[in-house]
């Protein structure tokens, strides 16, 4: 007959597998097809993974989004035009595992072969949150380069300061570059739906720590605390 240790022990076994199962269902960052799965440097998805994507109908290229994120996009655009009187554009919304491989690729031989130079600006194949189709380069007519210098256009303020109103972020913003793993973006925007923005924009932090809290509430949640 089994000790009473040893049956407490299995129930112990027994109580954290169950829970670790939940935490994990319930971990937003592992749901691919969620608002906040997270992609980095470290975080890839599958080189599978293919959300359903739409042309969002604004001007530029590049102009397929998931339909959630489009939606939004267009509204953004749609709000940017008629408070800034300027028009953005998209540069580059959703790119597959094999186009990510090519601009990989490309950036490389740009700058002589050196990884650490190609990894500051472009994301490795499975590492960039354009997989996801809930990114957008943006852009703004006739100024469509994505440098730094798009933060002091007037589409690119404005997006800094409003583009949480529309369920997106600013996700690589500078002095972050240690956590989010890649160069201050003005001109990338991500997709997490408006409680997010809304949260991240009133308490500005990279989506990484953002995603701790996430997870740290849920823990509580599950634990029934207040
Ligand atoms: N430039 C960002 C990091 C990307 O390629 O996804
Ligand atoms: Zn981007």
């Amino acid at each position: 007959m089994a000790s009473v240790t040893q049956s407490l022990a299995a129930l112990l076994a027994a109580g954290t597998m169950l829970f670790s199962g939940s935490m994990d269902a319930a971990a937003p960052q592992n749901d691919v097809d969620g608002l906040l799965f997270l992609v980095n440097r470290g975080w890839r998805v599958s080189e599978n993974y293919v959300p359903e994507t739409r042309m969002a109908n604004v001007q530029g290229q590049v102009r397929s989004m998931r339909p959630d994120a489009a939606e939004a996009l267009e509204e953004m655009f749609a709000a940017c035009k008629e408070e800034t009187g300027y028009t953005p554009v998209s540069v580059s919304g959703y790119r597959s595992y094999s186009k990510q491989n090519t601009i990989y690729a490309n950036k490389l031989k740009r700058v002589g072969g050196s990884v650490e130079k190609a990894d500051q600006y472009v994301a490795r194949p499975g590492a960039s949150e354009h997989q996801l189709g809930l990114a957008m380069d943006v852009g703004q007519k006739n100024k469509t380069s994505l440098t730094d210098a798009f933060a002091n256009t007037q589409c690119g303020q404005w997006l800094a300061e409003n583009c949480w109103r529309f369920g997106f972020i600013l996700r690589y913003q500078e002095g972050w570059e240690e956590i989010t793993g890649y160069n201050y973006e003005p001109w990338h925007v991500r997709y997490v739906g408006k409680e997010n923005a809304e949260a991240i924009y009133a308490d500005p932090k990279p989506l990484e720590e953002y995603l701790v809290e996430v997870r740290t509430q849920t823990l509580l949640d599950l634990l029934g605390a207040e």
